[in-house]
């Protein structure tokens, strides 16, 4: 059986490396995952007074299709040593209605990325803050800082064997983790 993977982009940037990365991943997953990125773009900032009995459309949209989902990885970059608002903003709305959470007990794992050295490893692990208290079963090994990764990007395309070997390697380990963890 197929499993389906919901693949959040922390970035809204046009030419994001983030989301370059993230579509490589998506291409050196192993065919028992099927990946698809959700627009995270278009949720209104989260507030409480609109969980109302018709909240936003888009919220709703957007937690069937986590609901819908089997696994989630999650690609993000670094802002200011922590994940981006618009990241953490798709984590509250599907984190929501209490009780009702989305994310709960989805297989996940984080993938950071910096044009630095350091890989977003500050963001990698706020994201990962957050699937504590979400139950979310997180792969913790191997772990995914990707440092100078604008020196690995040629377009879309991935220009550094090494990088392309553990990013396969990682999303294999990832297939079996989410099939570990699935049902
Ligand atoms: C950054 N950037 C950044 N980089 C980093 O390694 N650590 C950090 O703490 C920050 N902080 C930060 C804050 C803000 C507000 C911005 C806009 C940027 C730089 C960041 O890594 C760079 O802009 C990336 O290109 C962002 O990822 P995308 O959009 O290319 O996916």
């Amino acid at each position: 059986a197929t499993r389906k993977i919901a693949v959040l982009v922390g970035s809204l940037r046009k030419d994001s490396f983030t989301r370059r990365l993230a579509k490589n991943l998506m291409l050196l997953a192993p065919p028992t995952l099927e990946l698809e990125i959700v627009d995270i773009s278009q949720l209104p900032m989260y507030n409480q007074d609109d969980e109302t009995d018709t909240p936003p459309p888009t919220w709703t949209e957007f937690r069937g299709r986590i609901h819908d989902a089997d696994g989630i990885l999650f690609c993000t970059p670094e802002y200011n040593r922590s994940l981006p608002a618009v990241l953490k903003n798709a984590i509250d709305v599907g984190s929501r209605p209490y009780g009702q959470a989305a994310w709960s007990g989805k297989p996940c794992a984080v993938v950071s990325n910096s044009p630095g050295a350091l890989g977003g490893f500050g963001a990698n692990h706020a994201v990962r803050q957050c699937l504590v208290f979400l139950n979310m079963p997180c792969m913790q090994a191997p772990e995914a800082y990707i440092g100078g990764i604008a020196t690995k990007l040629d377009g879309d395309r991935l220009t550094d064997d090494g990088l392309r070997a553990f990013l396969q390697q990682f999303m294999e380990c990832f297939a079996t983790w989410v099939e570990r963890h699935a049902d």
